[in-house]
């Protein structure tokens, strides 16, 4: 794991979305595998300025978001693609038949999944990957003790995730119970993974995942064992690992 220390989330956002920038450039048609949540929110602003300058075209690339709330359709304010559509789809020249997100109402569950997983393995699987992690380890929707050969699949949030969730909602009633995610397996197939980590909150989760070993407990512990990861991580974040 190549680790980018940033003095702040400013400079985190620039440094993951220069990444994200450099991707494109090298191969125009990448596919992407996109995240939702506070930190990426920078990088996204970071990126759309870099477009509207006619720095980058997103014409040609696809990209598959991690997860997506299960009950909350598309228009939803608090569904992932309203996120995406306000942080980066709406201003950029990304073709709509171009980008992916799990139907979070969907009738059919175990086919939304499969299919899901079909498309992103007919696309030839994620050349990157940008990922946030939760306090708990999680990576996408895949809470502690996902199995590391899940593939997408539909999962109940950990009460703590929906606590932690709920800054987006009016209340924790609001918050879904269940999910669609990409699994652990779906995610260690991308070619170049990108995770970000910024702030206080996230610096005990850090340190656990920079010292101890792989383990189901902390998933985002199985990033050790890929070949191609990149954490850009601000000071806040590194502040409990020694
Ligand atoms: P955050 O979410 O970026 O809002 O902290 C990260 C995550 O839960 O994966």
């Amino acid at each position: 794991m190549k680790i980018i220390e940033a003095k702040d989330y400013d400079e985190l956002s620039k440094i993951a979305g220069d990444i994200v920038l450099a991707q494109i450039r090298e191969k125009h048609n990448s596919v992407l595998g996109l995240a939702t949540g506070s930190t990426p929110i920078g990088m996204y602003e970071y990126i759309v300025e870099a477009h509207k300058k006619g720095d980058i075209s997103f014409a040609a690339v696809t990209t598959f978001n991690l997860d997506e709330y299960v009950g909350l359709d598309g228009e939803h304010p608090n569904s992932y693609s309203t996120y995406m559509d306000t942080y980066l789809f709406d201003h950029i020249d990304i073709p709509k038949a171009n980008m992916h997100i799990p139907n979070g109402v969907a009738l059919d569950a175990e086919a939304e999944c499969t299919q899901y997983e079909a498309k992103i393995v007919q696309s030839g699987d994620i050349d990157l990957q940008v990922l946030g992690i939760g306090i708990d380890g999680h990576i996408g929707f895949n809470e502690p003790f996902t199995p590391f050969t899940s593939k997408t699949h539909l999962v109940q949030l950990h009460e703590t995730t929906r606590e932690v969730n709920q800054r987006f909602f009016d209340s924790l009633d609001e918050v879904p119970t269940h999910a669609y995610t990409m699994g652990i397996d779906t995610i260690m197939r991308s070619k170049h993974i990108l995770l970000l980590i910024s702030g206080s909150s996230k610096a005990e989760i850090v340190a656990r995942l920079l010292n101890e070993s792989v383990t189901e407990e902390i998933p985002a512990s199985v990033l050790k064992n890929h070949p191609h990861v990149t954490l850009v991580i601000d000071r806040d974040a590194l502040s409990k690992t020694k």
